[in-house]
């Protein structure tokens, strides 16, 4: 078997004021947000499209290296026909608008998932941006799109059986190495907006030990005091990985 990528220090390294490195988001209540106005969903999807920078700015604030957001899951595909090829254009738009300006901030972008599926246009529109950014040393931002966790499982096993694993070589460690980003820690917190509880195929693997934050705000109204409020809970939250609490 081929030797493994080291997947970095582990969850919960210093960042500054024990703030997490990794924050991981799930942007959800842009449907509601729109209702609430009488305007098509993807009004609300648009809102929510312009709350990233607010919030990446925000992040970046507290000094946050790592940002994933989750802005299409493999199980999006069964939204109405309109609605994905919307959340699809918004992507193209969103990537033509704001790579540049991420660029010119330092920030590297990663894609997390798959692009097969993805109009060949929009899969060299990301393509680009990676290349573009790939050798940026600020905030690395990873973009869920036709992500799902139990899918990045599968194929990592598939990978490890397609290298000819025998069942003692399939380890932690090895199906660790073979996640779409491996070099990516995993995240410290994982915030959802829009009041739901779960986790919705995020992230399954690496959420093992991470810190769950949920808030009923929806997610085009999540700006620099959710961000600072989420931030906040953290930092008061003991982190023990399993372990026993400290002697005291
Ligand atoms: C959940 O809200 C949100 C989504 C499924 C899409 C999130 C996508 C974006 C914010 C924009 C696209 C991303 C990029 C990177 C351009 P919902 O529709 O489930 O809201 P609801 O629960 O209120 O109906």
């Amino acid at each position: 078997m081929g030797g493994l990528d080291a997947t970095g220090p582990p969850p919960g390294a210093e960042v500054p004021n024990g703030a997490p490195r990794h924050v991981a988001i799930t942007m959800d209540g842009n449907g509601r947000w729109a209702r609430e106005r009488s305007l098509p969903r993807l009004a609300g999807h648009r809102a929510g499209t312009e709350n990233i920078r607010v919030v990446l700015e925000a992040l970046e604030r507290h000094g946050i290296p790592y940002v994933t957001i989750y802005a299409f899951s493999t199980e999006n595909w069964g939204r109405p026909e309109a609605e994905v090829e919307g959340l699809i254009q918004l992507l193209g738009e969103a990537l033509e608008r704001e790579v540049r300006a991420l660029h010119e901030r330092n920030v590297r972008i990663l894609h997390l998932g798959s692009r097969s599926r993805l109009p060949a246009h929009l899969a060299e529109a990301i393509e680009a941006g990676l290349e573009l950014t790939k050798r940026n040393d600020g905030l690395t931002l990873c973009v869920g799109f036709d992500y799902g966790g139990r899918r990045e499982i599968v194929d990592a096993v598939r990978e490890l059986m397609a290298q000819g694993a025998t069942p003692d070589e399939v380890t932690e460690d090895a199906i660790r190495g073979r996640m779409y980003l491996p070099e990516v820690p995993e995240p410290d917190l994982i915030i959802r907006t829009g009041g739901d509880q779960r986790l919705s195929n995020f992230l399954l693997w690496q959420a093992a030990y991470s810190e769950l934050y949920f808030t009923p705000t929806l997610w085009p109204d999540f700006g620099q005091e959710g961000v600072d409020e989420a931030i906040d809970a953290y930092r008061r939250r003991p982190r023990r990985f399993g372990k026993a609490p400290d002697a005291d």
